[in-house]
């Protein structure tokens, strides 16, 4: 019939601790990962907290660690795992955690507020701007992301380092940085803003030693890594080397 009683490990705690819980849940054919912690919830620990809103893998909030592996709890569906197989889920390990399965993730809130937003052309009226498709597809990609953190929570950069956090956006807003910078229309510099010195000074971008990790867990597919990291060091690279800017500060020193 497809009906089976599952193993699995749930980690029940808060923050001041906790540990994984054994129980035994009916799974039926066709279910994801999150529809069988509902029905844990429902029958057997009604006080288990988790966070969802979508179950379609759209609204980003049901991330959690299920065997180890950062994922969305309602895209993963139960056919993956074999039957006689325990399944274990924890909560994202670079967040603080609420209570079970929650985390605060207001880490990533924090990075996002740092980076200052789109500063639309002077002279130019909304209707009037121009962008070439291919320009427009490159941020139409990063635009996808659907801010489940879980490219946030793998980096390794932060993931086992709390002393990183200060100074290192994480790939998610690195991202960010980089559609701006790359935005024909951004118009930043104008205001005194240098982008790609802000990437490398105050969002860390040096940290990422492109292990592509971060690309590796993104539900969205985004190419993380070779479409947004890597262009941007390039960029920022391009700054430092560009004879101009070298002569500029060569003549600035003198
Ligand atoms: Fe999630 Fe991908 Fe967005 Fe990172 S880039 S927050 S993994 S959707
Ligand atoms: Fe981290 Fe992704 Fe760079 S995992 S090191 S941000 S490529
Ligand atoms: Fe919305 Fe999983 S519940 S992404």
């Amino acid at each position: 019939t497809g009906t089976y009683t599952g193993r699995f490990r749930v980690w029940r705690g808060d923050a001041g601790g906790g540990s994984l819980q054994e129980y035994q849940v009916e799974v039926n054919e066709g279910e994801v990962v999150l529809d069988v912690v509902h029905r844990l919830q429902a029958t057997q620990a009604h006080d288990l907290a988790v966070r969802w809103n979508c179950k379609a893998g759209k609204c980003g909030s049901c991330s959690a660690e299920i065997n180890g592996r950062p994922r969305l709890m309602c895209m993963t569906r139960m056919s993956v795992f074999a039957e006689d197989e325990t399944v274990t889920i924890t909560p994202m390990r670079t967040f603080p955690v609420v209570r079970d399965l929650v985390t605060d993730v207001s880490f990533n809130y924090a990075k996002a507020r740092e980076i200052p937003s789109f500063v639309p052309p002077a002279g130019l009226a909304p209707g009037e701007y121009r962008m070439s498709q291919e320009d427009v597809g490159r941020s139409q990609e990063f635009r996808k992301c659907i801010e489940c953190f879980l490219c946030q929570n793998t980096c390794h950069v932060v993931r086992d380092h709390e002393e990183n956090k200060a100074a290192f956006a994480g790939p998610r807003f690195l991202m960010r940085v980089a559609e701006l910078d790359m935005h024909p229309l951004d118009s930043a510099a104008a205001t005194g803003l240098d982008r790609r010195a802000t990437a490398q000074d105050d969002h860390g971008l040096g940290y990422c030693n492109i292990t592509k990790c971060c690309t590796d867990v993104c539900p969205e597919n985004i190419r993380i890594t070779d479409n947004a990291l890597i262009p941007l060091k390039e960029r920022v690279a391009d700054r430092k080397y560009d004879p101009l800017v070298w002569l500029g500060s060569v003549i600035r020193r003198r």
